[in-house]
């Protein structure tokens, strides 16, 4: 996959003038808020989620583009979990990297803000974006899910489960070209957020933890059941893999199917795959999307997988 760096295609950003409001699209108010509270000039929207908009902007005074993740105060939970991962993960290689975060009571010109600020490096688009419904090769998609795995592996490495694990939660770009998690709002601290399990020395994402996207949920996340933190992710992870291999999801149409024809679907065993598609790439996806936790697989039994081995 072929990422260019924007600085190199748009050069008019570098420009110490702010823009005037009209040129980005973006409402006058926001753009006024974010040059007060960041002094950077916002340029165009990147992305807009639960939990608020994602605003490409430029630092006037390096001609540095950023991605700026803008929570309204509402928000500060999600603001306050993911500062406290990204702080915590954003050396490795395939997780953003947080530049620096503006919170609500301190940004630049005041005391107190409407918004809570991430400052992180930019990337192309979203692996959503990027791929669209087109079925990658085989070749193709291992390259990517290696550096999606890695990401998501390095989360649980630091003590976190992202619980949101989907295609539009990883972007390609930044200054190395690599794929990158992003998003960690929902995420959850291994060391505070679990419960006790019935099992000893195993701790559990409690029943009534609402978060994440239907259609790369588990089972046992649409259930409402108490739940691993790591085989979740790697369900998350299946969905994603899936998709790339098919070019639509496992077990739903989103956009036209409800949550119980969704929860229906999931429950039974119906995986299909397309005609092509190896019987390696098949045994994979079937670990990773297994319906009980126990047979799903884990770290271990997909880092040997035969599928993730071949060259
Ligand atoms: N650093 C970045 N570089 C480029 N695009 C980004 C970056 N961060 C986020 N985006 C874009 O913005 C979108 C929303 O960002 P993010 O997932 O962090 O927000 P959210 O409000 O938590 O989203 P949701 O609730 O839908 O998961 C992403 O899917 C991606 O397309
Ligand atoms: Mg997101």
């Amino acid at each position: 996959m072929q990422v260019e760096n924007p600085r190199k295609t748009d050069n008019s950003v570098a420009s110490p003038v702010p823009r005037l409001p009209a040129q980005t699209g973006l409402p006058g108010a926001l753009v006024s808020a974010i040059y007060h509270d960041t002094g950077f000039v916002a340029q165009t929207l990147l992305g807009q989620g639960e939990s608020g908009q994602v605003i490409l902007a430029s630092e006037p005074a390096t001609g540095e583009w950023r991605a700026l993740k803008i929570f309204p105060r509402n928000k500060q939970p999600a603001f306050d979990k993911e500062v406290r991962a990204l702080q915590r993960l954003s050396r490795s290689p395939h997780v953003v990297h947080m530049i620096r975060f503006l919170d609500f009571s301190k940004t630049r010109e005041r005391n107190e803000s409407d918004f809570g600020y991430i400052i992180m490096e930019v990337g192309r688009g979203n692996l959503l974006q990027l791929c669209g419904s087109r079925m990658l090769n085989e070749r193709e998609a291992r390259f990517l899910f290696l550096q999606m795995a890695e990401g998501v592996c390095a989360a649980h490495r630091s003590g976190f489960c992202h619980h949101d694990v989907k295609l539009e939660n990883f972007v390609v770009g930044g200054e190395d070209g690599l794929v990158k998690l992003i998003d960690f709002g929902a995420a959850l601290d291994l060391a505070v957020d679990l419960v006790n399990s019935p099992h000893p020395d195993e701790r559990l994402v409690d029943a009534s933890y609402v978060a994440g996207s239907p259609a790369y949920s588990s089972q046992q996340v649409l259930l409402g059941l108490p739940r691993s933190p790591e085989k979740t992710d790697i369900y998350g992870l299946g969905v994603s893999l899936y998709r790339l291999l098919c070019g639509h999801y496992p077990y739903c149409v989103p956009e036209s199917d409800s949550l119980e024809t969704l929860i229906r679907n999931v429950s039974r065993d119906n995986l299909e795959f397309p005609c092509a598609l190896s019987e390696e790439a098949r045994s994979l996806l079937r670990g990773m999307l297994a319906k009980r936790e126990e047979d799903r697989l884990g770290w271990h039994t997909l880092a040997r997988h035969p599928w993730i081995k071949k060259k």
